[in-house]
């Protein structure tokens, strides 16, 4: 069985998520979307894994899902994020996926990461806008990597 981890990482945080599940599955192809392309139409399992900004995944995730729609639509679906606000994941889903895509598929978030050194200037400047946790401290942004092996079990327990 055939298995694409299709990524989409800008600071790298889901890239870092996309090689550990490289590593945990068999037969597995590891793409990054901003720089290679792929046919999805030859793997029966598609892993779809990108960064969360302003609600919306990364655009080369974008146009990758958009131009295959009809091919996606019939294979084993998994898609994580890499974001701060976890608790929108099915906001994230609805947004930026076909119905039909994300119907059965296992979705999850894996947490992320924000390190300001990193930043572009703009993304430092939208940055100092998110708001605060209502601790009134900065949210804590971290990778979940227990989660990864959820992910996996998840997806590859299902049955066809
Ligand atoms: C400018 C900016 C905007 C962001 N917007 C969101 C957002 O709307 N929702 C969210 O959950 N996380 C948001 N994040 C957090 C990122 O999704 C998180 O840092 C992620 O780990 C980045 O992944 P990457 O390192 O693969 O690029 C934002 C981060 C930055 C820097």
């Amino acid at each position: 069985m055939k298995t694409a981890i299709i990524y989409a990482s800008t600071y790298g945080s889901t890239r870092k998520v996309a090689q550990t599940l490289n590593q945990k599955i068999p037969d597995s192809t590891l793409v990054d979307i901003k720089k290679q392309s792929i046919d999805p139409a030859n793997f029966d399992t598609i892993i779809l894994g990108s960064s969360i900004y302003i609600g919306q995944v990364d655009k080369q995730m974008k146009n990758f899902i958009n131009g295959y729609k009809e091919v996606l639509k019939n294979k084993r679906i998994g898609i994580y994020f890499c974001c701060g606000f976890e608790e929108n994941l099915q906001t994230y889903l609805d947004t930026n996926f076909d119905k039909e895509m994300i119907k059965d598929a296992i979705a999850m978030t894996m947490g992320g990461e924000m390190d300001v050194s990193k930043m572009s200037f703009a993304h430092k400047m939208i940055t100092r806008m998110v708001p605060k946790s209502e601790q009134g401290k900065n949210r804590e942004v971290t990778l979940h990597p227990e989660k990864v092996e959820e992910f996996v079990k998840q997806m590859f327990s299902q049955t066809e």
